[in-house]
């Protein structure tokens, strides 16, 4: 038996060798990752690591030993060069491995400015790896002038870092409005007045005309003729499926690595989970970059590696830290009509609740940790909560979750 190879030593990679251990797999077990680094938490780079309040190894998912235990084995630091889908081979330059069956767990690779437009000079970070945020940190000191490009998760994220350590922060978002990919606009509201009230500046509809510098960044000249002088850039503007081995092996791919609803690509044998994966989700295929979505994906391949026949069908969840809020979202607010603004119990928490007609899609949680928790279940039920009960904040939420509500969706 050639057992299982999995591309990919992140945390799908991870979750799903564990997986098939615990499992009762008992044919060789390969993981392969380009990175030097065992399988880690990313979410943290963004956040706690790049503050510096979190030493390296408490990134590591689980310690080295496991692997060795679990006869799991790591080869890391090595591209995988090719896949031979007929021949059912993994080929790193000479080398070919054979497997019974290959996982692509090849996650995603954030954009980058291009270099034409000064993306190459030095002091241009993206944060997606260990390597980047070893880079960074150092030259996060106070006083140093950063700009930040993009107002997604990551771009708040590094300026919520970056005022902490007592950088000064200008981000640009070149969409109307920050966190317009993922949010509505009441949460968008929010986190820019929670940034501005942090010292940030915020200039949202302006893109990025270039950078300059001779070989290091000195300065930065947006879209609407600003000139700033800057020593450091972060780039947080979205992350790319990493399908190039897929696509190049002829397997099928449309936003990411197109698989099945058990996870199975185009080629037989050859599967897919995690951010590079794009499954069928309620009548459209859906791509999810998540810790959440990773772990549950991959762990629903090794099942169906081992015979299990499940269906994949998420009830995605999400969070982000930024200075002292806890941000936490449950579900997917694409196509809402209207949202529903409800008060917490403790000042500054509030939640966001996302409607499509009387349906509830999502709810974005900020320090509200209840109203998260009864947005989840609800929506795992398939239940929705009527409007004008959320946005009374004397309704009990635990009550409101107990009563026979209107059944909204298939649970
Ligand atoms: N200038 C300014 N803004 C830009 C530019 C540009 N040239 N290009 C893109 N943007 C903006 C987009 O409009 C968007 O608001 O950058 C933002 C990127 O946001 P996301 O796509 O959400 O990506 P990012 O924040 O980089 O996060 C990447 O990592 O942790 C995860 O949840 C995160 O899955 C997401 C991924």
């Amino acid at each position: 038996m050639s057992g299982v190879i999995v591309i990919g030593a992140g945390q799908a990679a991870s979750a799903l060798a564990a997986k098939l251990r615990a499992g009762g797999y008992e044919a060789p077990v390969t993981l392969i990752g380009e990175e030097r680094d065992p399988p880690y938490q990313r979410p943290p780079l963004s956040k706690a690591y790049l503050l510096g309040e979190m030493p390296r190894d408490r990134l590591y998912l689980r310690p080295e030993s496991f692997y060795a235990e679990a006869g799991i084995t790591l080869r890391l630091g090595a591209p995988v060069t090719r896949i031979d889908p007929q021949a059912r081979r993994v080929h790193l330059g000479e080398e070919a491995l054979p497997f019974d069956h290959l996982v692509l767990a090849t996650g995603a690779r954030p954009r980058r400015l291009p270099a034409a437009i000064g993306g190459d000079l030095a002091g241009v970070f993206t944060l997606r790896g260990i390597a980047d945020i070893e880079a960074l940190a150092p030259l996060m000191r106070p006083g140093a002038r950063l700009l930040v490009v993009g107002g997604g998760y990551i771009g708040l994220e590094a300026a919520a870092v970056a005022r902490k350590l007592g950088l000064e922060v200008t981000l640009v978002e070149q969409s109307a409005r920050i966190l317009q990919r993922v949010a509505a606009r009441e949460t968008s509201d929010w986190f820019r007045a929670l940034h501005q009230s942090h010292g940030v500046e915020i200039r949202e509809g302006v893109g990025l005309a270039r950078l300059t510098g001779e070989t290091r960044v000195e300065g930065a000249e947006l879209s609407d003729g600003t000139r700033l002088r800057i020593d450091l850039v972060i780039a947080g503007i979205g992350v790319s499926p990493e399908s190039g081995l897929a696509d190049a092996a002829g397997i099928a791919c449309g936003n990411g690595i197109a698989v099945d609803a058990q996870g199975r690509t185009s080629a037989p044998g050859i599967w897919a989970a995690g951010d590079c994966a794009a499954f069928p989700w309620r009548g459209r295929q859906l791509r999810l970059e998540s810790v959440q979505n990773a772990i549950e994906q991959a762990e629903c391949v090794a099942a169906n590696i081992m015979g299990a026949g499940r269906a994949y069908d998420p009830h995605p969840w999400f969070w982000s830290d930024q200075y002292d809020v806890k941000l936490q979202i449950a579900g997917l607010g694409q196509g809402h009509d209207h949202v529903v603004t409800r008060p917490g119990k403790r000042a500054g928490s509030v939640s966001h609740w996302y409607f499509a007609g009387p349906r509830l899609l999502a709810v974005d949680a900020m320090n509200d940790p209840r109203a998260y928790m009864a947005g989840k279940r609800m929506l795992e039920q398939g239940r929705s909560p009527e409007a004008t009960e959320i946005a009374d904040p004397t309704q009990d939420l635990a009550a409101l979750m107990r009563a026979p509500a209107r059944q909204t969706e298939e649970s």
